[in-house]
């Protein structure tokens, strides 16, 4: 069965201290039956491995470069994530095809790479507002999704989780209603078991925007939502651990 993942995005958030503030403000997640992630920024990372993975929280990134090793000044390759030991990078976040024009082969490209380092790519999908209120989701976000799959092997399709997040919904307070992303998300895996039936049984795929506490219980409780990656819910530990207890 598949295991609830809350996973969050800080984005261009936090400080030092802020990452000491979450740590103190952490509670009892025991009785949370779901894997938990943060993903921050760059130079954080290693502050949040030391800090967060003794709390059994998993440490991501929020991009990694298209290219192995070489002249590509400012960026970050998947091998040296995995070298300080981070285990997860979102890739294909809307705020990256939006503001770094990355392409469905630019991500391709970088998911490659995560997976040749051992990472779990956390792979973004979803629609702008206009694109649904043309009736065109479920046309692009299975595009994005076939575009990264077409090219994997069965072996590498394993390690990946997707995550639907309508562009709309991400930082806006608007979140899809449970029943409209259960039906994206239910087209999502469809697709993905026009590839194979028992990958489609077990790949996560999140649900993402506007996710807090007051929401993520019914979001979470639709049978093709594996947990959600949440944006500024995830900032405070109280926040984030709410998402969690909301589950109970
Ligand atoms: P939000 O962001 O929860 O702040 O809407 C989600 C995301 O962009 O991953």
């Amino acid at each position: 069965m598949r295991r609830k993942l809350i996973a969050g995005n800080w984005k261009m958030h936090g400080s030092l201290a802020d990452i000491g503030t979450f740590v103190d403000g952490w509670g009892d997640a025991s009785k949370v039956d779901a894997d938990w992630l943060v993903c921050g920024p760059f130079p954080y990372l290693p502050e949040l491995i030391k800090r967060l993975v003794p709390l059994g929280i998993a440490v991501g990134a929020q991009d990694c470069s298209a290219q192995a090793s070489g002249a590509y000044t400012g960026e970050v390759s998947a091998q040296m994530l995995a070298d300080i030991g981070v285990s997860h990078v979102i890739l294909g976040h809307s705020e990256r095809r939006a503001y770094h024009q990355e392409s469905d082969a630019l991500v391709l490209a970088k998911v490659k790479q995560a997976l040749a380092f051992g990472l779990t790519p956390v792979v973004c999908v979803g629609e702008t507002l206009v694109q649904r209120e043309a009736g065109e989701t479920d046309a692009v976000v299975v595009a994005q999704l076939e575009a990264i799959i077409h090219a994997l092997t069965d072996a590498e399709l394993q390690q990946l989780i997707f995550a639907y997040e309508p562009v709309w919904a991400i930082g806006t307070g608007l979140t899809a209603t449970p029943e409209q992303a259960q039906a994206v998300h239910a087209r999502l895996r469809a697709s993905l078991a026009e590839r194979s039936e028992a990958l489609a049984v077990e790949m996560r795929i999140l649900y993402g925007g506007s996710v807090k506490a007051e929401n993520s219980a019914a979001l979470f409780a639709m049978p093709d939502i594996d947990g959600g990656l949440v944006g500024g819910a995830s900032l405070t530990a109280q926040d984030f651990l709410a998402i969690g207890h909301s589950m109970e």
